[in-house]
C-alpha cells in the first residue's frame, strides 16, 4: 500500500479488519515500530474524532505526531498549476507537499469536498495534489468523496455485534439544516461489500448517492419499509448528489426514533458522529443501550492505528 485514500488502496480488507481487532484487543503490542519516525496531520477542516484517535493510534505505535490546523494556521495553498499566483494564496502545493516530505513520514489530511462544484470535488484535488507531490504516503482523514478510516472502524464495531444469523444493514438518510457531503455514505457503502449482509439503502426522493458507488445496491425510498427487520440502522445525512450540493427538504418526517427502531430486528443504532440530536436522530435512540456511536468513536483508533502499522510495516 503506497497511499491510503481509499478502502480500494487496501492490500487486503479482511487482514485489515483482523489487524485492527488484534490492535483493539493490545494496544501497545508493537508500541516501538514508530520510533524514530514522525506522522504529519494536516486538518483543513475541523475535526474531533479524526484527530485524537488519529493522535492515539500513533501514540500506541510510539510515532510522534504533528498537527497543523491548515486553513487557520498556514499560507493559503494554490492546486492549480501555471497559475500567476497573484491573488490570496501564497504557496503551491507542490513546494508545501514537498516540504512537508522532509519533516514528516507519513501525511494524514482532511479536506472536505466544497459541495459547489461536483467535478472538482470528484477530481479530489487536495488529497490527489499531496499524493502527486509529496515522497511519503498520504493518509485520508475524510475527503470530498470518501472517510475510509471511518468505514473500517464501522465495520469493526458491526464485526463485534454480528448476529447468528446473515444481518440485514440499513443505510438510511436523515435530515440536517445543512448541507453535508457524501463521504461517509460513500465508504460506508464500498465498506459493506465486503461484509455478507443483507444491505439497503434507504433515503428520500433527490437524495440519491453517486449511482456509480451504488450500482449493485439495493436503494429505496421508504425508510419505515427498509427499517423492518434490521439488525443494524447507521444513520447519515448527505446533501442531494444530483441536484449538488442542495438541501431538498428539512422536515422530521425521516428522523430516526424509537417507534422506527421499533420496526428492526432489536436493532442496533449507528452515526458517525458528530450528530445533532432531535433533528438527525432523537434522544430516545442515542441514550438507548442499542445506540453503538461511543463503540464506533472508540473503534476509531484501532482503524487508524492499523493502516499506520502497514504503512510503518512497508518502511
Ligand atoms: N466521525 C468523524 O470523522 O468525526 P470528526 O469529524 O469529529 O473527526
Amino acid at each position: 500500500m503506497k497511499h491510503f485514500i481509499t478502502l480500494a488502496d487496501l492490500p487486503n480488507f479482511d487482514a485489515t479488519l483482523d489487524l485492527a481487532m488484534s490492535l483493539k484487543k493490545d494496544p501497545i503490542q508493537m508500541d516501538t515500530i514508530g520510533r524514530g519516525k514522525t506522522l504529519g496531520l494536516l486538518f483543513f477542516n475541523p475535526s474531533l474524532r479524526t484527530r485524537l484517535s488519529t493522535q492515539k493510534a500513533a501514540q500506541n505505535l510510539g510515532l510522534p505526531t504533528m498537527v497543523m490546523n491548515f486553513s487557520q494556521e498556514s499560507w493559503a495553498l494554490e492546486f492549480e498549476d501555471g497559475t500567476k499566483m497573484s491573488g490570496l494564496r501564497s504557496e503551491h502545493v507542490r513546494e508545501a507537499a514537498a516540504v512537508v516530505s522532509q519533516y514528516c513520514d507519513m501525511v494524514a489530511i482532511r479536506a472536505f469536498a466544497t459541495l459547489s462544484d461536483k467535478e472538482k470535488d470528484e477530481a479530489e484535488i487536495v488529497l490527489r495534489s499531496f499524493a502527486k507531490y509529496a515522497t511519503v504516503p498520504i493518509i485520508n482523514m475524510e475527503s470530498a468523496t470518501a472517510h475510509p478510516l471511518q468505514a473500517l472502524a464501522d465495520a469493526i464495531t458491526i464485526k463485534e455485534h454480528l448476529p447468528k444469523h446473515k444481518p440485514k444493514v440499513v443505510l438510511t438518510w436523515a435530515p440536517h439544516p445543512k448541507a453535508l457531503p457524501h463521504a461517509v455514505g460513500n465508504s460506508f457503502t464500498k465498506m459493506m461489500a465486503h461484509m455478507e449482509a443483507d444491505f439497503v439503502i434507504a433515503h428520500p426522493q433527490g437524495y440519491a448517492l453517486n449511482p456509480e458507488i451504488t450500482a449493485d445496491v439495493k436503494c429505496v425510498t421508504n425508510q419505515e419499509e427498509a427499517l423492518e427487520g434490521a439488525d443494524f440502522v447507521y444513520t447519515k445525512n448527505w446533501c442531494s448528489y444530483e441536484h449538488y450540493g442542495q438541501i431538498l427538504r428539512t422536515d422530521e418526517k425521516w428522523m430516526v426514533t424509537p417507534e422506527k427502531m421499533e420496526l428492526t430486528n432489536n436493532g442496533k443504532f449507528m452515526h458517525c458522529l458528530p450528530i445533532r440530536r432531535n433533528i438527525v436522530a432523537s434522544d430516545g435512540v442515542l441514550d438507548n443501550s442499542n445506540s453503538l456511536v461511543i463503540e464506533q468513536s472508540h473503534n476509531r483508533i484501532y482503524s487508524a492505528q492499523a493502516i499506520l502499522t502497514q504503512l510503518l510495516k512497508n518502511g
